[in-house]
């Protein structure tokens, strides 16, 4: 599948990877530093999840769901440090982030109709002077002719570390071990689904992120985008 992008399309550096490796946080402090958008697809099938347990949509109605993702009406407001979205105008930002409806989101986003009634919006994101899109298919499906292309991961004990740490300041008790479980089965998922499955792009730099900080993980790819010519100035 080409993006049929001109050769003239503005720059999108593609961050994928499982769960929990820092996608969210990294895509967030190198679109703020370069000064690009940000697209957070994982939140557009988390958003088509939660829309479908609104609408009493059950998880293996794909026609019902293609409706969904296809009518999905939401909005993502950049805002300090954050992005508040929306969805049918009420704010979504926290109920998308519980392990269930991640769980959900996973369900839903091995539709293969229901990734394709997503893959437009996806591509709308990108625009000038830049986009940094951060999920699982970017650089293999959605933006195939990105000129950087990074594969972030860490390992799943660490993965679930970090969730349950971050679970902890947001208040809710949730037990390591079962995370540990979720993350996996997660995995496994997202990595044995038939349409575009996690899996690192032929061009797509690895970077283990297991014992590296944010601060490190964000100069290596600043580094990068420099060699690259795409991150002049920063
Ligand atoms: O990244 P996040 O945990 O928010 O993604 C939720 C789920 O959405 C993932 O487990 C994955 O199944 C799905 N997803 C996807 N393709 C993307 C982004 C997310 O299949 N590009």
């Amino acid at each position: 599948m080409s993006t049929t992008a001109a050769a003239n399309a503005p720059p999108v550096l593609t961050i994928d990877g499982p769960g929990g490796a820092g996608k969210g946080t990294i895509s967030r402090l190198i679109a703020e530093r370069l000064g690009w958008h940000l697209l957070d697809s994982g939140a557009l099938y988390r958003l088509t999840a939660l829309a479908a347990a609104k609408h009493e949509v059950a998880l293996d109605d794909e026609a019902a769901l293609v409706d969904v993702a296809v009518a999905l009406d939401v909005a993502f407001l950049a805002e300090e440090g954050a992005t508040r979205v929306l969805l049918e105008g009420s704010d979504a930002t926290h109920t998308i982030r519980t392990e269930q409806i991640g769980d959900a989101a996973s369900r839903v986003a091995a539709l293969p109709a229901v990734r394709r009634a997503l893959l437009q919006r996806q591509r709308d994101f990108r625009q000038a002077p830049g986009l940094v899109a951060d999920g699982r298919d970017m650089g293999t499906v959605v933006f195939t002719d990105a000129p950087l292309k990074i594969f972030l991961t860490a390992s799943a004990e660490e993965r679930a570390h970090r969730r349950h740490l971050q679970l902890q300041k947001s208040g809710v008790d949730a037990s390591l071990s079962s995370l540990l479980k979720e993350i996996q089965a997660r995995d496994a998922r997202d990595m044995q689904r038939s349409v575009a499955p996690l899996k690192p792009a032929d061009d797509a730099i690895t970077l283990d992120t297991t014992r590296l900080t944010i601060p490190e993980v964000v100069d290596r790819l600043t580094e990068l985008l420099t060699e690259r010519g795409l991150a002049t100035g920063t």
